[in-house]
């Protein structure tokens, strides 16, 4: 059997899902935000030890201004709540991305993640204003200034992502199969799943249905 430290997450669909039930995208974004709650603590009866989310995109910035300020707000909202949910519950946050935001965001950010850094159940990434494009320019460039020899390692060592270990699974809820610029390097060999189900529609027993298929697949990493 396999084991699973590692889940990463494109939450996809809120849209759709906000425009289906009520007419407002906006409406979705915060349906999915519920979810992402619920999918936090299965992570932790599961013993998950890394949940990566991804939550805003490089290319988000595409979309209109009203629905990022929304997302902006949510996002602040979230974090304002949750600080305190997450150091009782012993969760480290960290933020991979960009930590360009709003002044009042990257305030919350630091904060979040200075109080919760001690913690060791599970730890969230949150990938905010993450582009994997530019993740790995950015660590190339840092590794020629530091004349450091461009390897494997030396690469995985120094992306957002330093320290922890790649993801088993990936899931992509939304009906939709690509990767939109989401860690190329660190989902070299793992195991995707496609989840036809918009976001706010997905619950416990899909992830279940995921990780136990997971648990029984034969992965081979080129051998045989
Ligand atoms: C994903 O849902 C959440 C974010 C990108 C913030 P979408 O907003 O992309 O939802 P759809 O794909 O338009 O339905
Ligand atoms: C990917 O979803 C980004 C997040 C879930 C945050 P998108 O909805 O932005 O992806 P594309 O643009 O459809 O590929
Ligand atoms: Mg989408």
């Amino acid at each position: 059997m396999n084991s699973l430290n590692h889940v990463a997450i494109i939450m996809d669909g809120n849209g759709r899902w906000g425009i289906k039930h009520y007419n407002s995208r906006n409406k979705g974004h915060r349906a999915g935000l519920e979810v992402v709650e619920k999918i936090i603590n299965v992570s932790l009866k599961k013993k998950i030890s890394y949940l990566t989310l991804y939550a805003f995109s490089t290319e988000n910035w595409k979309r209109p201004k009203k629905e990022i300020n929304y997302l902006f707000k949510l996002l602040e909202t979230f974090l304002k709540n949750q600080i305190s949910d997450l150091e009782k519950k012993n969760i480290k946050l960290k933020i991979i991305g960009k930590k360009k935001l709003t002044p009042k965001l990257n305030k919350l950010i630091l904060l979040s993640e200075k109080k919760t850094e001690n913690n060791s159940s599970l730890q969230i990434n949150l990938a905010l204003n993450y582009g994997s494009k530019s993740e790995i320019i950015h660590t190339i460039k840092y590794l020629n200034k530091k004349n450091k020899i461009i390897s494997e390692k030396n690469i995985s060592n120094n992306l957002y992502t330093k320290k922890i270990p790649d993801p088993e699974i990936l899931i992509r809820t939304g009906n939709t199969k690509r990767l939109s610029n989401f860690l190329l390097w660190q989902l070299a060999y793992t195991e995707i799943f496609f989840e036809k189900k918009l976001w706010p529609d997905f619950n416990e027993k899909d992830f279940n249905k995921i990780i136990n298929k997971f648990l029984n697949l034969k992965r081979n990493f080129g051998s045989i």
